[in-house]
């Protein structure tokens, strides 16, 4: 079976006002009724595929996921004592799995659309990592986006994917441009399937000091009921590193399955828009709204009724007394007015 590992860490910045350091991005509900970190439960829950989750979270969001994630998933808890980025919050899933395991790990702020492309393509992805590689999930690039890493695509490994020729983690724009346009690029899904000893032995050959720490912090760690809590002092130690740059830029086991799977990382209020379903001018609203005469206008309002008139390509954002109207390109730039409430 498949262990999904699931990241519950980063804010989400650019969803303000939704989206606050107090509940940020994955515990939303943004698309449907579900929030982003239960439906990435959701997505792994059946047990004919998949075993119980192991959910790496900091203290900061401890209490959504207890909340969240139910009672019945026999989930495990791993509760960073600091934020040590992907790679040490991997390796402490991994310390904590049997050697042979399979992992898959999920961030748990994105939207999947097609939940049964991506249980087939984790099956293919599982496949491939009990054989050695490092699978990442490739998403079709569309556009020049610099938040990504990018997959060359190499050579075929069976009908279940391909070899990753060259892992590029957040290339400038002008190296975006030209892998778009040179063509057989992937987007890095950020969803990666491991054999638990094939990524301690990539970890260790790559960056030993993050593998070593990490085990202290393990070993050195406590139970507490469905919580482990590492070491803080070992923990606190480890160099702050993604594993998209400590280990999958320079692993020569790198892979990728394809993933059609209606992906998206809802970076802003844009594209959360482009996630929702939406009427046949484009309109999507929540909550006590009435648009007349509009066209791609998103309206989310957690209490007062909001009005939309005669507007194109507009967001309008209400949560408690904080207001948010932007254009389509202004969501861009969102996250320069979060504010710490
Ligand atoms: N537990 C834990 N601890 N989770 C963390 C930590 C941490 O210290 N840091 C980040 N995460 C979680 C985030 O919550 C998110 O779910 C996931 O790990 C990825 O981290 P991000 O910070 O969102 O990474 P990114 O978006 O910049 O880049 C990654 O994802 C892209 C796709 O969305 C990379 O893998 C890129 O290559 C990829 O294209
Ligand atoms: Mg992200």
């Amino acid at each position: 079976k498949i262990h999904p590992v699931i990241l519950c860490g980063g804010s989400g910045t650019r969803l303000w006002p939704r989206s606050r350091a107090t509940k940020p991005k994955p515990f939303l509900p943004l698309v449907g009724d579900s929030t982003l970190f239960e439906a990435t439960l959701g997505r792994c829950g059946d047990p004919g595929q998949f075993a119980g989750p192991v959910v790496v979270t900091g203290t900061a969001h401890l209490e959504h996921v207890m909340d969240q994630v139910g009672q019945d998933f026999g989930a495990q808890i791993i509760v960073e004592p600091s934020a040590r980025n992907t790679a040490a919050a991997i390796a402490l899933a991994a310390l904590r799995l049997p050697g042979e395991a399979i992992m898959l790990v999920c961030p748990s702020d994105h939207h999947i659309g097609n939940a049964e492309a991506f249980c087939a393509s984790a099956a293919k992805a599982a496949s491939l990592a009990d054989d050695g590689w490092l699978v990442s999930f490739g998403i079709e690039a569309t556009a020049p986006e610099t938040g990504f890493g990018y997959l060359e695509r190499g050579a075929p490994i069976g009908d279940q994917g391909f070899r990753v020729a060259r892992f590029v983690e957040k290339p400038d724009l002008e190296r975006a441009r030209q892998f778009l346009a040179h063509g057989g690029y992937a987007w890095n899904g950020g969803i990666f399937a491991f054999k638990v000893a094939t990524f301690l032995d990539e970890l260790g050959r790559h960056r030993p000091a993050i593998l070593a720490a990490a085990h202290e912090a393990v070993a050195k760690g406590r139970e507490e009921g469905a919580q482990f809590h590492p070491d803080a002092e070992a923990f606190a130690r480890i160099e702050s590193e993604s594993v998209d740059y400590a280990v999958m830029e320079n692993t020569d086991r790198a892979a990728m399955v394809p993933a059609d799977m209606a992906w998206s990382d809802i970076g802003n209020w844009q594209a959360l828009h482009a996630a929702l379903d939406r009427d046949e001018d484009g309109n999507a609203s929540r909550g006590d709204v009435e648009l007349v005469d509009c066209r791609n206008v998103l309206v989310d309002s957690d209490g007062p009724h909001v009005s939309v008139i005669g507007l194109s390509d507009v967001i309008v954002v209400v949560d408690g007394d904080d207001i948010l109207v932007t254009t389509a390109d202004g969501a861009q730039k969102v996250g320069k007015l979060f504010r710490a409430a």
